[in-house]
């Protein structure tokens, strides 16, 4: 059983400014709740116990998002607001919870070598904290990822996305040895043009990794643009010869990556329709506007 994630909630998310000047692209609502605590709730399912998120300036919301406020609890016993109530009691999920911060942006890579500590001798789960997995956040990605590295024995567990050919420039794509839903990777390429893609397969945000990644990201060298990538961490444990292993998200089980406007406004509305009391005035409402 995997016991710690670590959670990368550092970037500046400039795709989507200016909505992020002065608050975590992490903590823009989708529905009713921030994206962050999709991503928290779905870990805590998972089993896991301890979440590192690596921040950075100007994220202390996060911190105080999954906080206790006895000042809040008390006004809303005091008014009898038990449905309220109901609503922030994911202050009582059973996790611990840590913050260290990544001082400089200079990459995803970078953000999870500052949870070496952390992690110790033990694997652990990297899940993305601007990408929600199934509508809702109601997945069981994060712990298939673990029950496969346990009965493998990989060095690296992907879950991974199919994607439309036409879109692979966007993604991380692997280049997969085996075939069905659980499969060897071979290699990963990062944003390839469709022609040169080795799949429609896009990593998807979650990963289990073995502590030897920490050695194969102090290997990694910059990019262009002075970032450390975690796909190519994750490549040089390929090249060594370590196993990894993708596994497909399953159908229905689809990956929000809220990081740009097109695909948080579509996020957003998908998670609005679906809300149980508010959904299907939203419906209305929509088919009055399109008309
Ligand atoms: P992105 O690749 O979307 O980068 O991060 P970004 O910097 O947040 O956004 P843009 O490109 O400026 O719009 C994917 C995840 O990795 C984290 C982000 O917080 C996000 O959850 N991340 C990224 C870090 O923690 N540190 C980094 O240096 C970069």
């Amino acid at each position: 059983m995997i016991h710690s994630a670590i959670v990368p909630v550092a970037g500046l998310g400039t795709r989507l400014l200016p909505a992020t000047k002065s608050q975590p692209k992490e903590m823009l609502p989708v529905a009713r709740k921030p994206i962050v605590q999709y991503v928290v709730e779905e870990l805590a399912a998972a089993g896991i116990e301890r979440i590192l998120f690596v921040t950075g300036r100007g994220k202390s919301s996060i911190e105080n998002h999954f906080d206790h406020d006895p000042e809040l609890n008390r006004s809303l016993t005091q008014a009898d607001k038990k449905a309220l109530l109901d609503e922030i009691e994911f202050e009582k999920l059973q996790v611990h919870y840590f913050y260290t911060r990544q001082r400089l942006q200079l990459g995803l890579g970078d953000a999870v070598r500052c949870g070496e500590n952390f992690a110790g001798p033990e694997p652990f789960l990297v899940a993305l904290g601007d990408s929600i997995i199934g509508l809702n956040g109601h997945s069981t990605i994060s712990r298939r990822l673990g029950e496969v590295y346990e009965q493998d024995g990989a060095s690296c567990v992907i879950a991974v996305e199919e994607v439309p050919r036409e879109l692979t420039s966007l993604y991380g794509v692997v280049a997969p040895a085996s075939k069905g839903n659980v499969f060897q990777i071979a290699d990963l390429v990062e944003k390839p043009a469709p022609e040169q893609a080795p799949s429609n397969l896009a990593i998807a945000g979650r990963y289990v990794f073995s502590p030897s990644i920490f050695e194969k990201l102090r290997k990694v060298k910059p990019d262009h643009r002075g970032e450390i990538q975690l796909t190519d961490a994750i490549r040089l444990l390929a090249a060594s010869g370590e196993r990894i292993i993708g596994v497909k998200l399953a159908r229905g089980e689809r990956r929000y990556d809220i990081g740009n406007f097109p695909s948080y406004f579509e996020t957003f509305l998908e998670f609005a329709l679906a809300d149980p009391d508010y959904g299907a005035r939203l419906r209305q409402h929509l088919k009055r506007l399109v008309r």
